[in-house]
């Protein structure tokens, strides 16, 4: 079973709320959230309060990607704001393993991203802190890049080490350029959790768009 994340990075932001009950009826899984603060990553999105104002619109879970530095000052704010699961890059901080323990001691599942240049090997300490694991195919900051294709051969590198220490149920998830030409290569890399924006909120028919990633 693949789980579909609609990235409500490329919806129409005058109408965020609508545009995440669009989602919920043509057929999401989760709403995937992309947080950036301009530091971290070159584009500035949104953060707590948006999150807190679109709560509202869907039933779905809330799935935050933060794609901000030092996560830990902030996590309460997105638990509070609604936030159902979180994901802190590897890379925005210091205190990777503390980090994503406080995500956890929230009740919430924790997720840990890559960057496109960042190794898998860096994942393998935490692999039994985490819940998720975020393979980014495109660098984050902006929706409708292309698919950079070395991500498969770390996505196949990622299985082999879920399948030595007995993971294999581990979610993985593939976030940027998932489209109808990428998806099913991805998903038979290994991933299981695919992220979309362009590939859904710019189609007409959502609905079409989310059944053809599947
Ligand atoms: C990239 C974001 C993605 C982005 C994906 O920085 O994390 O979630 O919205 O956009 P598409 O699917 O258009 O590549
Ligand atoms: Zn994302």
């Amino acid at each position: 079973m693949t789980i579909i994340a609609p990235s409500i990075l490329s919806a129409d932001f005058a109408r965020l709320g609508a545009e995440v009950t669009a989602a919920e009826q043509a057929g999401a899984d989760w709403i995937h959230i992309d947080v950036m603060d301009g530091h971290f990553v070159p584009n500035l999105t949104f953060g707590p309060p948006v999150i807190k104002a679109i709560r509202s619109a869907t039933k779905l879970p809330f799935d935050v990607h933060l794609m901000i530095e030092r996560p830990e000052l902030s996590i309460a704010d997105y638990v509070k704001a609604g936030a159902d699961r979180i994901t802190v890059h590897a890379e925005a901080t210091v205190h990777l393993h503390r980090t994503l323990h406080q995500i956890k001691e929230f009740g919430l599942p924790a997720g840990v991203a890559i960057n496109p240049a960042t190794p898998v090997s860096v994942l393998e300490p935490v692999l039994d802190d985490v819940d998720l694991i975020l393979i980014m195919t495109v660098n984050p900051g902006f929706g409708g890049q292309s698919f950079i294709p070395y991500s498969l051969d770390k996505l196949r590198e990622l299985r082999v080490m879920l399948q030595r220490r007995g993971l294999q149920d581990m979610l993985v998830q593939v976030d940027g350029g998932v489209n109808t030409e990428t998806t099913r290569a991805i998903q038979e890399a290994g991933a299981n959790v695919l992220v979309a924006g362009s590939a859904v909120f710019d189609k007409a028919d959502r609905k079409a768009a989310i059944a053809a990633l599947r």
